[in-house]
């Protein structure tokens, strides 16, 4: 079985030795039985610490869950600077929940948290801050400021938190490269190991921003398709 990596360019590697492995695995027999020079990232190998996200035929999966077939081809994540080989700088993707204001500021008398509050944001709190969903948004193309979908995620973890006192501070805060640059595509959904639906949670942002008085920018700019009048 042959798979090709995308190094300064991609290069194939025979891998038939290996039977039903993990592409992890896969990474690491290369690493240590054909080129010690490969360079990938990984830690808890069982799909919880998101530390191995890569693209494999040009969609996001998790290294250490991925089962390589015959003619993968393996890249690095996308909207991100790539350091050497599939190994990516994180650090702007996690700059967007520091701008985002994407923490609990808890109140000096934070309420009980009941079950029923626990299940408002409890698939939120999944995220493994893998950022595939962040490699998969194509705003970024356009866009390279967008708060973008797992960000937008902790927003929404947080601003439905009952025990967080200044929600409206978050919702100021997104509707600049944030809830309305989202164009709904869906694609950060499609690739979250954790079922996390980044989109709906923009939606769910976009539906409380308009209680605090905000309402869609583009909507002003829309002419209804009556450019023939
Ligand atoms: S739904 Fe929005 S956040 Fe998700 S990938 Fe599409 S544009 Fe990006
Ligand atoms: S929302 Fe999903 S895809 Fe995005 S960083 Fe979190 S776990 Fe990864
Ligand atoms: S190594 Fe931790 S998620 Fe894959």
């Amino acid at each position: 079985m042959n798979i090709k990596i995308k190094r300064d360019e991609l290069v194939e590697y025979n891998v038939s030795e290996l039977k039903g492995a993990t592409l992890l695995e896969t990474l690491n027999y290369i690493k240590t039985k054909i080129d010690p020079t490969l360079t990938y990232s990984s830690g808890c190998r069982s799909s919880v610490c998101g530390s191995c996200a890569v693209r494999v035929n040009e969609k996001e999966v998790l290294a250490c869950s991925y089962k390589v077939q015959e003619g993968d081809v393996i890249e690095p994540l996308k909207n991100v600077e790539v350091i050497r080989d599939l190994v990516v700088n994180m650090d702007k993707a996690y700059e967007f929940n520091a701008k985002s204001k994407a923490w609990i500021n808890k109140s000096a008398s934070t309420p009980d948290v009941t079950q029923e509050n626990e299940k408002l944001n409890e698939v939120q709190s999944d995220c493994i801050l893998c950022a595939s969903c962040y490699s998969a948004c194509p705003v970024y193309a356009v866009n390279p400021e967008f708060k973008g979908p797992f960000s937008l995620t902790r927003v929404y973890k947080y601003v439905s938190d009952v025990r967080d006192s200044d929600a409206k501070e978050k919702i100021d805060v997104i509707q600049t490269n944030g809830i309305w640059d989202c164009t709904l595509c869906n694609e950060c959904t499609m690739v979250c190991p954790q079922d996390i639906s980044s989109k709906a949670d923009i939606e769910k942002l976009r539906m409380k921003s308009t209680q605090y008085g905000y309402m869609d920018p583009n909507f002003g700019s829309f002419d209804g398709g009556l450019d023939f009048l």
